[in-house]
C-alpha cells in the first residue's frame, strides 16, 4: 500500500539531491559556510547537496521559501542568527521562524567593523572622532533588515550615538565588493567575508566584535577595548528543515553534519577565515532548538532596545 511505499522511500533518504537554500547572495559569509559544509556532507549522504542562493529582505525571503517547502528532507535552510531576528523586525512575516525543524548548529563567526581603504580614520578613536564631525552621515553596507550585518550596524549606531545611512544589499558578498570599490564607507561583517580583504589591504579594520582579540587578526583591537564597553556580537550559523520534517531524516542530516565538521578541509578553511566548527554535541537538533529559543528571546529584547521601530 501507499504507506509501505512511503516508509521505503523514507528509509532510503536521501535518494536524490538535497537543496540547501542560502537566503543571501553567492560569495558572502553564509554562502561560504554553506558550500564548505555541503561539500563535506555529500559523501556521507551519497547525494549532491545543491546550494540555492536567494537573497533579499535580510534573508527572510529565502527562509520563507524553506518554511513553505515540503518537509521531506530535500529542501533545507542554512543561515545564521538572523533567523532569530526576523519575527521582531518583520511583524507581517508569513511564517514563524521558531517552527522550523532544527538540524544543528554549524559554527559561530566573529565580526569586524571595517571601512573603505581611503576613509579619513585609521583607528577606532579616529573613527569615533570622524563620526562626531558634522557632515554627511557615513554609509554602512548591510545585507538588509534582519541580517547580522544590519544587527551589528544597529548596535553600532546605538553604542556611538552616530547616524549611518544603511545601504542594503542581497547579501554582504556584494556589499563587500562596493566597500573594496570605495562606493560605501563602512561595514560590520563576519570574518568569513572580511579577513582576506583586510589582509590584502583592500579595506581597513577598526575593531573586532568579540570579547577577546582573534587569532587571525591579532593586531586588531576589540571594539570593547576601544571604548564601546560591552560591545559583543557573533554570528552563529545553523541548518534547519521545514516544520514537520521527520526526526529520522533530521538525525541522518545531523550525523552527516557532525562528520563534515570534523573534515580536515573544513577545519583548515574555517580556521583561516577566523572561525571554528561547533563540537558534535552542538551539531544536533536538540542543541539548536535550545539555542534558537533562547536567542529569539534575547534578540527580541535587544532589538526592542536598539532598533528604531
Ligand atoms: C549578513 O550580513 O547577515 C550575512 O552576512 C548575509 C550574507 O551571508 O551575505
Amino acid at each position: 500500500g501507499a504507506s509501505c511505499v512511503g516508509a521505503a522511500a523514507q528509509s532510503r533518504y536521501p535518494d536524490r539531491p538535497v537543496t540547501i537554500v542560502v537566503p543571501a547572495a553567492a560569495g558572502g559569509p553564509s554562502d561560504t559556510v554553506a558550500r564548505l559544509v555541503a561539500q563535506a556532507m555529500t559523501p556521507t549522504l551519497g547525494q549532491q547537496m545543491v546550494i540555492e542562493n536567494k537573497g533579499g529582505a535580510g534573508g527572510s525571503l529565502g527562509a520563507g521559501d524553506v518554511a513553505k517547502a515540503a518537509p521531506d528532507g530535500y529542501t533545507l535552510l542554512l543561515y545564521h542568527i538572523g533567523v532569530a531576528t526576523f519575527a521582531p523586525l518583520y511583524p507581517k512575516l508569513p511564517y514563524k521562524p521558531e517552527e522550523f525543524s532544527p538540524v544543528g548548529l554549524v559554527t559561530e563567526v566573529p565580526m569586524v567593523l571595517v571601512g573603505r581603504s581611503d576613509l579619513r580614520a585609521n583607528s577606532m578613536p579616529e573613527l569615533l572622532a570622524l563620526l562626531k564631525e558634522k557632515g554627511p552621515a557615513l554609509t554602512i553596507g548591510t545585507a538588509g533588515v534582519g541580517s547580522v550585518s544590519h544587527l551589528c550596524a544597529l548596535l553600532l549606531a546605538n553604542a556611538t550615538g552616530a547616524k549611518f545611512v544603511d545601504v542594503p544589499y542581497k547579501g554582504s558578498g556584494p556589499a563587500m565588493l562596493d566597500l573594496v570599490g570605495k562606493r560605501i564607507d563602512l561595514m560590520c561583517d563576519q570574518t568569513t567575508n572580511t579577513v582576506n580583504q583586510i589582509k590584502a589591504g583592500d579595506i581597513k579594520a577598526f575593531g573586532v566584535t568579540t570579547r577577546a582579540r582573534i587569532a587571525v587578526l591579532p593586531a586588531v583591537p576589540t571594539l570593547n577595548e576601544s571604548g564601546l564597553k560591552g560591545f559583543e556580537i557573533t554570528a552563529w550559523h545553523a541548518l534547519w528543515a521545514p516544520k514537520g520534517t521527520p526526526e529520522p531524516i533530521r538525525m541522518t542530516l545531523s550525523a552527516a553534519l557532525q562528520k563534515a565538521l570534523k573534515d580536515p578541509t573544513v577545519i583548515d578553511r574555517m580556521a583561516s577565515l577566523g572561525t571554528v566548527p561547533v563540537p558534535d554535541d552542538l551539531a544536533t537538533p536538540a542543541a539548536l532548538d535550545r539555542q534558537f529559543r533562547s536567542e529569539i528571546a534575547r534578540l527580541g529584547k535587544l532589538l526592542a532596545a536598539v532598533a528604531p521601530n
